[in-house]
């Protein structure tokens, strides 16, 4: 009796699956006999087929929508993902949705920045897309560059005003450690100073890898950035910036390691805390720290001021007048 019923449910099932298939083909009928040939144009890297199809309309209703295998995306999240600038910028001429998202919540930005596709990365925050990626990727644009020492990628990121820190709402639904990490210390443990010096240049807090108080309250025993630079033995460059960049010194409590390396650095760090930074110094991060609270840190470059001063006020190098303070 068992058996027959399971039978029974088994072919109903089967019987289910059969009409499912059908059903999706008609619909793939009726939908992507256009689709699919844009998406063929952009996987073969043909911009002046994909030009000729978009600008008749029947093919241009087809701009944004998804098909291939695997993960279903649409033609410009497949261009931005291969690197193929000129389809991309076609596509975006055309009027494609420049932040649509596919199912793992990836923006055309985040998967051109995953590759790596400088161009394609310019060329799509210039056409207005967000450069935070979507809230709902556990990873974003900033991280992943931060992680991979494009440098070039995020300063562009954060030109066109990505977010410096972590997301502290990304934060509240994730325990991913490389989200709850933020861009900043992501770029020390992986070894690239010059996205470090470049995420704090435009604001990233040198104290937490996280900005947002409350949050920051209900973790126990929060760590502060020098403090997991220290553990992870980044070197004394890392060190030293934090400290210019006005970190707390004396906020990290642990200061056990071994190698020279680190010695060199916790020996900074102590240092540090015997002597207050110069009045210059002191300036300049109450400066930024202005900026920054009125979202104005990327206005530096435009101040009324000598710019001697502006480059002290963007680390590149000590005005005369500061050695003598
Ligand atoms: C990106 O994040 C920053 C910082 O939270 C925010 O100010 C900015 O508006 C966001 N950009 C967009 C396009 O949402
Ligand atoms: C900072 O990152 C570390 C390492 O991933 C994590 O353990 C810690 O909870 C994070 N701190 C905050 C305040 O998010």
């Amino acid at each position: 009796m068992d058996i027959i019923a399971f039978m029974m449910v088994f072919f109903l099932l089967i019987l289910k699956q059969i009409s499912m298939i059908q059903f999706k083909e008609v619909l793939e009928e009726k939908d992507n006999g256009e689709g699919q040939l844009l998406h063929q144009a952009v996987s073969n890297n043909d911009d002046r087929l994909l030009d000729e199809l978009l600008s008749q309309e029947k093919y241009r209703k087809f701009i944004n929508c998804r098909s291939g295998w695997g993960i279903p995306r649409t033609p410009l999240r497949m261009a931005a993902s291969k690197g193929h600038l000129r389809c991309l910028q076609v596509l975006l001429a055309h009027g494609a949705e420049v932040d649509c998202l596919d199912v793992k919540a990836q923006t055309p930005l985040f998967t051109a920045v995953c590759g790596k596709y400088f161009n394609c990365v310019l060329a799509l925050l210039r056409a207005g897309a967000n450069p935070n990626g979507s809230l709902y990727n556990n990873c974003s644009p900033v991280l992943t560059a931060a992680r991979e020492g494009d440098v070039e990628i995020l300063k562009q990121l954060l030109k066109h005003g990505a977010e410096v820190n972590s997301r502290s709402k990304v934060l509240l639904f994730t325990s991913s450690a490389s989200v709850s990490s933020g861009p900043l210390y992501l770029s020390a443990v992986y070894g690239h100073l010059d996205c470090f010096k470049v995420l704090l240049l435009y604001g990233a807090d040198p104290n937490y890898n996280c900005t947002d108080a409350k949050l920051l309250s209900k973790i126990k025993q929060p760590k502060t950035v020098l403090e997991m630079c220290l553990r992870h033995g980044c070197g004394v460059e890392y060190i030293q910036l934090l400290i210019d960049f006005g970190a707390n010194v004396y906020l990290p409590t642990l200061i056990i390691e071994k190698s020279t390396k680190q010695n060199e650095a916790v020996e900074l760090l102590l240092q540090e805390r015997g002597f207050p930074k110069s009045l210059v110094s002191q300036c300049r991060l109450a400066i930024r720290g202005y900026l920054r609270k009125i979202n104005r840190i990327q206005s530096i470059d435009h101040l009324e001021m000598p710019s001697s001063m502006i480059n002290f006020l963007q680390y590149k190098s000590v005005p005369t007048i500061a050695m003598h303070l």
